[in-house]
């Protein structure tokens, strides 16, 4: 749905993207993660055809938006990062604006409007002033307008950024509707763990250049060099530890509060070995589970907060 290839970026000396190379499937969502100043903008300005590259281009399910940005259009719901609204207008009028200039045609609109506002929970706010609504449900109608001609590809820069916690958890919920409706997402922020649960795959990057990308459990797991394992033991815990430290597949393996934390390096799947191993020795397992991941740990990982 989504391929750059080398896109870059220079401004006078700077380089704010550097040759960068990111991959979405259709139906992916990536968390594009990055300090200030790392190049986040700049890519999704590219690849929303607002700003031409000085080399490298991407490609749109399969179009080159530099070749056919007429084409790349249709497809893709930009939300910028700072956007402006109309104040003397009703929020379905903003909405219908947008439609027409959509193209939808008029017999069309007032479903395309009334689908949009119910999607971003406005529909009570449908004949209010934009200035009267709060910066979450401006968000939220920005979110509607990006949405209106049906997109396939959401370019959405740091989209939770100045809302108060009830709001960001809203804009939350609706990203996970979005997801769920099938739609391809590249959503960009400076804050990792707000992406992380509902992101498939992350990309960081840092002075424009790509940091790592991929699958986020593959991502975590090479960051910490293997799969991590929660274990609860009843009972002679530094035992288990001890003998846990032992075993081939573990590399590494800690006490933290009432758990062991064990790094699995062996066969991927075959880490339930390592519980029938306990068992066989004697060892009361009360739990035993993949850790979860943390991702902010492997952000300070990779990242070397250079640009801050
Ligand atoms: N129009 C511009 N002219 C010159 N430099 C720019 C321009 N826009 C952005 N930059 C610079 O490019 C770099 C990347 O900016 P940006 O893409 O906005 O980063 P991010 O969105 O990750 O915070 C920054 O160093 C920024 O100052
Ligand atoms: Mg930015």
């Amino acid at each position: 749905m989504l391929k750059t290839d080398n896109l870059t970026k220079i401004y006078g000396g700077l380089t704010a993207v550097n040759n960068l190379n990111i991959e979405l499937e259709s139906g992916d969502i990536m968390g594009f993660i990055g300090p200030n100043g790392a190049g986040k903008t700049t890519t999704i300005k590219m690849v929303a055809t607002l700003l031409k590259p000085t080399s490298g281009t991407a490609y749109v399910d399969g179009i080159d938006v530099n070749a056919d940005p007429d084409a790349v259009r249709p497809l893709i719901g930009y939300m910028p990062d700072f956007f402006g609204l109309y104040d003397d207008v009703k929020v379905w009028e903003y909405l219908d604006f947008f439609a027409a200039a959509y193209r939808i045609p008029v017999h069309k609109r007032k479903g395309t409007i009334d689908d949009v506002l119910e999607l971003t929970d406005l529909t009570i706010k449908r004949d209010s002033f934009v200035s009267e609504l709060s910066r979450g449900m401006q968000q939220r109608l920005c979110l509607a307008k990006t949405l209106i001609h049906d997109p396939k590809l959401l370019l959405l820069d740091e989209p939770a950024s100045g809302l108060d916690p009830r709001a960001r958890i809203e804009i939350k919920e609706l990203l996970k509707e979005l997801r769920n409706m099938g739609k391809t997402i590249l959503i960009s922020s400076h804050i990792l763990p707000e992406l992380a649960d509902f992101c498939n795959k992350i990309a960081i990057i840092e002075q424009g250049k790509l940091v790592v990308s991929g699958d986020v459990q593959a991502i975590v797991e090479q960051c910490q060099g293997g799969l991590c394992l929660q274990i609860g033991i009843v009972e002679r815990a530094e035992e288990a530890l001890e003998f846990l430290q032992n075993l081939d597949v573990i590399s590494e393996a800690h006490l933290e509060d009432d758990f062991i934390l064990a790094t699995y390096v062996g066969e991927p799947d075959c880490h339930h070995e390592v519980l029938q191993k306990l068992a066989e020795n004697g060892f009361k397992v009360k739990s035993f589970a993949e850790a979860d991941m943390d991702l902010e740990d492997v952000f300070l990982k990779v990242t070397r907060g250079a640009v801050s």
